[in-house]
């Protein structure tokens, strides 16, 4: 294999075969390929695409690069489900445990926050000694008794796609579809389901802006899952303004427990049932009635103890951590809230501490906004449209600061 002459092939248009695509992953992951190649690679990828067949093969020899999960015949379907990330979008932690419920196994590999969109592993570390870092053996312990468990990548899953995501993030070349495809896809692969839901946001607080993209991603997501033996189906959402009433990690998994007791807000109840019973067995009526009866809720806190964490400190979230300046940003005047922009909300709660601007920069768990009104509501001058929850004082004023840019009420 002439790697230069496979990165002018893909430079001029034209197109990689398998055999040269699992080359090319083989040797990159050995060390044999350096990176100023596999980044050349790549931003020939981003600006001439890849076919179908190509970005499926990418992503098989993305998933070989490592080891699978391995299941046994007769355990129950596998189902998981990806979404592209928002602001306020919690709804892993409630679907898992409500999918344990009905029956079926989900071992859930997540990521961090990074930028304005937040993580999952993130909100679950705010639960006072919860582990999202298990070994594979303590992987299959927690779901041979929870049904569902909920963990960062294992270091031996798709070393390929660690070294290739962290070229991608410094040489421009992340928004690129068949490597997005290929990142994803390969992760979620490696957790050896049956079914999958990915769930593709657009809009202003979402990776993907417009309709368009998100459709084009989730095609190629969809395409790539069949083509490799999954069940894939997708569901394209807007994210024009938050998921639910909160965005910032603790803020958010007190969300997470008052919607699997049944008294979460409604959009963020219809997302995680709509998502579900994508990949249930059961019809979403019956999954309702899991989630109201507190089925899934009583799931949750077995799944947090079995993974370290306080049951006890999960049920008082919001005192454990307890931003220092909390305060309600008010309307000023009365009409229709036609506008609570995600983008710019999202922007306030990552500069506030819930999230990070580079990887490994530690986050807050105490700060973010929470009570965030939703569209479409009547409001009255001097109603609450959402409380800040701030470590500094000067935080709070920047926030209070820029907010109002994001609100609109006519
Ligand atoms: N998330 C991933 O895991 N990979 C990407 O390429 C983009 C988002």
């Amino acid at each position: 294999m002439h790697i230069p002459s496979l990165i002018e092939r893909k430079r001029d248009g034209g197109i990689l075969s398998t055999a040269e695509i699992q080359s090319v992953i083989a040797a990159f992951t050995r060390g044999d390929m350096p990176e100023y190649q596999m980044s050349a690679l790549a931003m020939a990828v981003f600006f001439r695409g890849m076919t179908p067949e190509e970005t499926a093969a990418l992503t098989e020899a993305m998933l070989h690069s490592g080891t699978m999960l391995a299941w046994n015949d007769h355990d129950p379907m596998r189902v998981d489900k990806h979404s592209t990330g928002g602001i306020g979008d919690k709804t892993s932690l409630i679907l898992a445990p409500l999918l344990a419920c009905d029956g079926v196994w989900v071992p859930m590999i997540s990521g961090r926050g990074l930028g304005i969109t937040g993580g999952t592993l993130d909100k679950l570390e705010s639960i006072p000694g919860f582990r999202t870092q298990l070994s594979e053996i303590e992987i299959h312990n927690v779901i041979d008794q929870a049904g569902c468990v909920m963990v960062g990548q294992t270091s031996g899953i798709c070393p390929a796609d660690k070294k290739l995501y962290a070229l991608r993030d410094v040489t421009g070349t992340v928004p690129s579809i068949p490597l997005i495809t290929a990142s994803i896809m390969s992760k979620k692969l490696a957790e050896g389901l049956n079914r999958l839901v990915l769930d593709v946001k657009f809009g202003s607080g979402a990776f993907m802006k417009t309709e368009e993209q998100a459709h084009q991603l989730a095609q190629s997501m969809v395409t790539v899952g069949r083509a490799l033996g999954v069940r894939s189906s997708v569901r394209l959402s807007q994210m024009n303004e938050p998921t639910g009433e909160s965005a910032g990690n603790a803020l958010e998994v007190a969300e997470c427990v008052r919607c699997l007791k049944g008294e979460g807000p409604q959009d963020l109840e219809d997302i995680v049932l709509d998502l579900a019973s994508a990949v249930a067995v059961s019809p979403r009526v019956d999954l309702q009635k899991m989630l109201h009866r507190g089925d899934a809720w009583r799931k949750f806190q077995q799944m947090v103890a079995l993974q370290g964490g306080s049951v006890e400190a999960l049920e008082k979230i919001e005192s454990v951590h307890r931003a220092p300046f909390i305060a309600e940003l008010k309307a000023g005047s009365s009409g229709v809230l036609q506008r609570m922009d995600a983008g710019g909300i999202g922007q306030v709660v990552l500069e506030l501490g819930a999230g990070r601007s580079k990887a490994g920069d530690p986050v807050d768990f105490a700060v973010g906004c929470d009570q965030i009104a939703k569209t479409g509501t009547e409001v009255r001058s001097g109603d609450v449209l959402l409380r800040i929850h701030a470590r500094t004082k000067a935080a709070l004023a920047h926030a209070f600061d820029v907010l109002p840019r994001h609100i609109k009420i006519t």
